[in-house]
């Protein structure tokens, strides 16, 4: 089964910690928290003091997703505010080797992100390094966009690099997951799923999670 990690994007931040109450009572694996710099994409987001906070909220493990330049400099910073697992884009440091060794001596989930235009030949080098690989299924950015079909192509790649290497790492997939598209993400070999707009919008949080993780 896959696991669910809603994107507090999409929550009401206004209530918060009443949001990451029920999604603890809904039965969600962890939460993902994504930090933009309005620099690696266009919109700013939220950071440490947030992350800070929702530390203290919940006992969920949060899933850290860095769409920022120069990851290198933060990762620690991210690690000390309650981060557990912590994902960095391959386009936005010349050196993600040495981010993800940061990552792990941090002793935090260490993850790569490629881009909708970034292939999986760009990541080969560190995918013996990684907890996890998150595959963007929309440009990163915003919540609300409409998933990316030729996506699941990646996901078969990763998926047969798996077979054949013997590696374990997760495989992420981040945008535009809802009640359709998850069953063909799922099939491509997705172990970890990211749900923004479609999870908060509903209602009952509980069901919204067994419709998810199937
Ligand atoms: C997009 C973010 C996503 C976003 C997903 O840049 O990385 O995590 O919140 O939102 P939905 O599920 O609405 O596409
Ligand atoms: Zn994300």
């Amino acid at each position: 089964m896959a696991k669910l990690y809603p994107s507090l994007l999409s929550a009401n931040f206004l209530q918060l910690q009443e949001e990451l109450k029920a999604l603890e009572k809904a039965g969600v694996d962890g939460v993902h928290f994504d930090v933009m710099d309005g620099q690696f994409v266009p919109n700013i987001s939220i950071g440490l003091p947030i992350l800070e906070a929702v530390r203290k909220g919940t006992c969920l493990p949060i899933d850290v997703h860095l769409m920022i330049e120069e990851p290198e400099k933060y990762v620690e910073l991210f690690a000390e505010q309650g981060a557990d697992m912590i994902s960095v884009h391959v386009e936005a440091t010349p050196h993600i080797h040495r981010v993800i060794q940061q990552i792990k001596n941090a002793n935090v989930q260490a993850g790569v992100v490629i881009n909708p235009g970034t292939p999986v030949e760009s990541i080969a080098p560190v995918l013996k390094m990684v907890d996890y690989v998150l595959v963007m299924t929309v440009n990163p950015g915003f919540g609300g966009q409409s998933f990316i079909q030729e996506s699941l192509d990646k996901l078969d790649q990763l998926s047969n690099i798996k077979k054949e290497l013997d590696l374990t790492f997760e495989v992420e997939v981040d945008g535009g997951i809802n009640d359709e598209t998850v069953k063909s993400v799922i099939e491509h070999g997705a172990t970890m799923l990211v749900a923004g707009s479609y999870f908060f919008k509903q209602d009952d949080y509980q069901s919204a999670t067994q419709i998810l993780k199937g």
